[in-house]
């Protein structure tokens, strides 16, 4: 048996037994598959089935080493645990990465696979989108497999998932408003988003409705002209360094994660940080750079599960009205995130890891409670 000490940096990451560890730094299961003829390689981490089947998309990236793919997925379904904990789903986490790039290696054959691997899994993984994957590859893989959500409408599959996680960072931007500011109404708050790409551009919706002021950027004219034709008074700033400096009163970090970090976080104006990105805090330590500065960070995995609200309910049969009423709740589970980041004297980042693992735990617990002839 390999000594601990002598696990490469992934094996130590899923076997990690160190006392001193999160509850959360080791996984159940991970899986390797791999089909020569299609050039699959796929690795499947499921991190924790405590709340039941581990539900997180599937990432198809050029990964520039398999290392690299091995320990994305090992993050980002850990990620999945907490985010589905927060959700209030009976789900665990999970998360599967492809390797290679989809525009060249993305077929028919590979994605059935694919999918003949996750029904290998009997249901312990429930795939959906995530980069690289769309809705069209979801009723592929489900040709040879039961356990996807994610689907077309045509399906019975809830569609675009980017809905209900635009109108999810809005309960959420509003509970801090309402911890901030006394009102969760944004009516003549100075509101930045960066990325107006399919979650961004529904919030300014939801933004212009309620009232805000609008300013936003993107590295795509198109998505900036698209915006701007719909909604003439919303502001543009020439990019996203631009934009935090812009008098902000929230910022909405929705392009890509590692938004906030020692760059961004001193020359943030808003006292707000509400948005749709996954990974918005770039190292650990920004949660509390971000608090030391007197900014309400809503974190981002508990208000961004509006899409993962959105393909569960895909599970038991889509119903948009019911799917849409859980993601309601994200503005209570944030007003709960800032209550206990007040009471326990940490950020609304570790607040969140507490509740989510609170929840995984007690819950998590009630399969010890023998019911005869289940396992
Ligand atoms: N779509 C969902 O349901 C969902 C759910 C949870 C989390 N998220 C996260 O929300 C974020 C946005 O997701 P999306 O589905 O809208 O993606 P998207 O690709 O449709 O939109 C992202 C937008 O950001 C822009 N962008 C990229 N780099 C930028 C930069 N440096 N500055 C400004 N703009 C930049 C892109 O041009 C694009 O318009 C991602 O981090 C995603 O992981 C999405």
């Amino acid at each position: 048996m390999t000594d601990v000490s002598e696990r490469s940096g992934v094996l130590s990451r899923i076997f990690a037994t160190d006392p001193n560890a999160a509850p959360g730094d080791s996984h159940e299961q991970v899986v390797l598959c791999h089909d020569r003829d299609t050039g699959l390689k796929a690795v499947i981490a499921i991190h924790s089935t405590a709340l039941g089947p581990a539900l997180g998309g599937t990432r198809f990236h050029p990964y520039a080493t398999e290392e690299e793919a091995v320990q994305d997925a090992l993050n980002l379904s850990r990620g999945m645990s907490y985010k589905n904990a927060m959700a209030g789903l009976d789900l665990g986490g999970g998360k599967a990465v492809i390797i290679g790039d989809p525009t060249k290696i993305k077929t028919e054959a590979l994605l059935r696979a694919y999918g003949r691997f996750v029904q290998s899994l009997n249901g312990r993984y429930v795939t959906a989108c995530d980069v690289g994957t769309y809705v069209a590859d979801m009723d592929v893989i489900a040709r040879e497999c039961d356990f996807v959500t994610g689907r077309s409408p045509e399906y019975g599959g809830a569609g675009d998932s980017s809905v209900l996680t635009s109108f999810g960072v809005f309960q959420g931007m509003r509970a801090a408003a309402q911890h901030k500011w006394g009102s969760p109404s944004l009516e003549g708050r100075r509101v930045g988003v960066a990325g107006i790409g399919k979650v961004g551009h529904y919030l300014v919706e939801h933004l212009i409705e309620d009232g805000a002021q609008v300013v936003i950027t993107d590295v795509r004219e198109d998505a900036v002209n698209r915006v701007r034709a719909a909604h003439p008074g919303v502001e543009v700033a020439a990019d996203t360094d631009a934009l935090i400096r812009a008098n902000l009163d929230v910022y909405a970090p929705c392009a890509l994660g590692g938004a906030l970090n020692d760059e961004t976080v001193p020359a943030l104006t808003a006292k707000i940080v509400a948005g749709a990105a996954n990974n918005q805090l770039a190292h650990p330590g920004v949660e509390k750079d971000l608090a030391d500065r007197g900014i309400l960070y809503a974190p981002d995995y508990v208000i961004n599960a509006g899409g993962v609200i959105q393909v569960a309910d895909e599970i038991e049969g889509f119903n948009f009205d019911r799917a849409k009423a859980k993601a309601s709740k994200i503005f209570d589970t944030t007003l709960e995130i800032f209550a206990l980041a007040d009471s326990d004297g940490v950020p609304p980042a570790v607040a969140a890891d507490r509740l989510a693992e609170r929840r995984m735990a007690e819950v998590g617990r009630l399969r010890t409670i023998l019911l005869p002839r289940s396992r």
